[in-house]
């Protein structure tokens, strides 16, 4: 036997019995950790990119917004509208519209914000035009959650409900030549 076997004496049969066992043991370990993940996910349902909208609202009521003339061209304000988790920004744009739209990303869920015209997502740099709230810019592929507004004689103005979305077909023409107008221009 040799003099390091005798200063180290390690049984290799019973080591690699060892090492199978734990290998075993990770493996088992590792299968299960997957699997629990994959339940969890399905048990959420829910995309694994991007922010998903809230689920529709069978009643949504009227939120008063204050008056139509306390906002200037190029402010915003933000509100909630379904309950205090629901935040949303009501902006006007440089021409005097008004819009309104769920401040989620729908790339990963930050809060967008009103600047230059446009709303930008400080996360990744995702831009979503006002009009429409399509994404011309960034990761997000779909259109923020809109908010339909109503302004009533007195002025005041109200969050009355959830515009539809764009379908799919719409949604996708529209984008694809927003964003390749917007990369003309850069
Ligand atoms: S969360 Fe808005 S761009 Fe990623």
């Amino acid at each position: 036997m040799t003099w390091w076997r005798r200063a180290f004496p390690l049984d290799l049969a019973e080591e690699s019995d060892f090492s199978r066992r734990e290998f075993a043991r990770f493996l088992a370990l590792v299968s299960a950790g997957f699997t629990t993940g994959i339940g969890f996910l399905w048990w959420r349902r829910k995309p694994l990119e991007g922010a998903s909208d809230p689920e529709p609202s069978p009643t949504t009521h009227p939120v008063a917004l204050g008056l139509v003339s306390d906002l200037l061209p190029g402010q915003s304000r933000l509100f909630k509208y379904r309950d205090a988790q629901d935040a949303c920004i009501l902006l006007r744009t440089s021409k005097g519209e008004l819009k309104a739209y769920r401040q989620t990303c729908t790339h990963l869920g930050c809060a967008v914000r009103f600047r230059n015209e446009r709303l930008e997502c400080p996360c990744h740099e995702g831009i979503f035009e006002t009009d429409q709230g399509f994404p011309i810019q960034g990761p997000p592929t779909r259109p923020l959650s809109a908010i339909a507004i109503e302004a009533r004689p007195d002025g005041s103005l109200w969050a009355v409900g959830e515009r539809p979305k764009p379908t799919l077909e719409t949604f996708g023409r529209q984008a694809h030549c927003r964003r390749e107008s917007s990369e003309e221009k850069a």
